[in-house]
């Protein structure tokens, strides 16, 4: 990563991509010497791809099934970082947990979203988990990303109170309209520190 071109990022997502669509409107905006630069997507029937083909984002379709092994998945998917000269990968809705490959690639420059307050309600059901359990206050989380799930260091955390007459859809609604806000400015934040640590 150098301090004269701007950062490359690569969003990582499997699903409908509204933060994917988030950050990318957010860095044509702000003055961030950063860009989004590809989209890897491990659904080619994932709603994220008709997203990027309307803004202009390249993006790659990569199949893990088509692979012998999570190396193999990974280690394509790394060829395309490569060739697209990625700097800094964006987790956002990507439902896969990473791997050697990616992590050893990547140190301290993979980052992912979470939609509750970690260590509270990791997994794949971050939203459905703290409702069903009668949570009265959820969140997101942002952190970077090691070997496990949903754990790693947390960058910033946003609580979402559950009110009494929340539905899980409105619960859905109020963390996604958080997480479009917060997950922009943590990425440049995280960008800001890395180009000081370069500079
Ligand atoms: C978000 O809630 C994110 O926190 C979680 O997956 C969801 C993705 O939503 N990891 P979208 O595809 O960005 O709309």
């Amino acid at each position: 990563m150098s301090n004269h071109q701007p950062v490359r990022l690569a969003i990582f997502a499997s699903g409908s991509g509204s933060n994917f669509e988030a950050i990318v409107h957010a860095f044509q905006t702000e003055q961030c010497h950063a860009e989004v630069a590809l989209l890897v997507c491990d659904r080619p029937d994932a709603f994220v791809l008709k997203r990027a083909e309307t803004l202009g984002i390249p993006s790659v379709a990569i199949r893990p099934k088509s692979f012998d092994s999570k190396e193999g998945y990974e280690q394509e998917v790394l060829n395309e970082l490569k060739a697209a000269s990625i700097d800094l990968i964006i987790l956002a809705g990507y439902m896969r947990i990473v791997g050697k490959t990616l992590l050893k690639a990547y140190p301290n420059k993979l980052m992912n979203i979470h939609p509750s307050l970690l260590p509270n309600y990791p997994g794949r059901q971050g939203i459905q988990d703290a409702f069903e359990d009668g949570a009265t206050e959820t969140g997101v989380t942002v952190h970077i990303v090691d070997e496990g799930i949903d754990t790693g260091p947390i960058l910033a955390q946003e609580t979402v109170a559950i009110e009494p007459d929340d539905t899980i859809e409105s619960l859905e609604r109020k963390i996604h309209a958080v997480e479009h806000e917060l997950f922009p400015k943590v990425i440049h934040t995280y960008i800001k520190k890395l180009q000081k640590e370069h500079a």
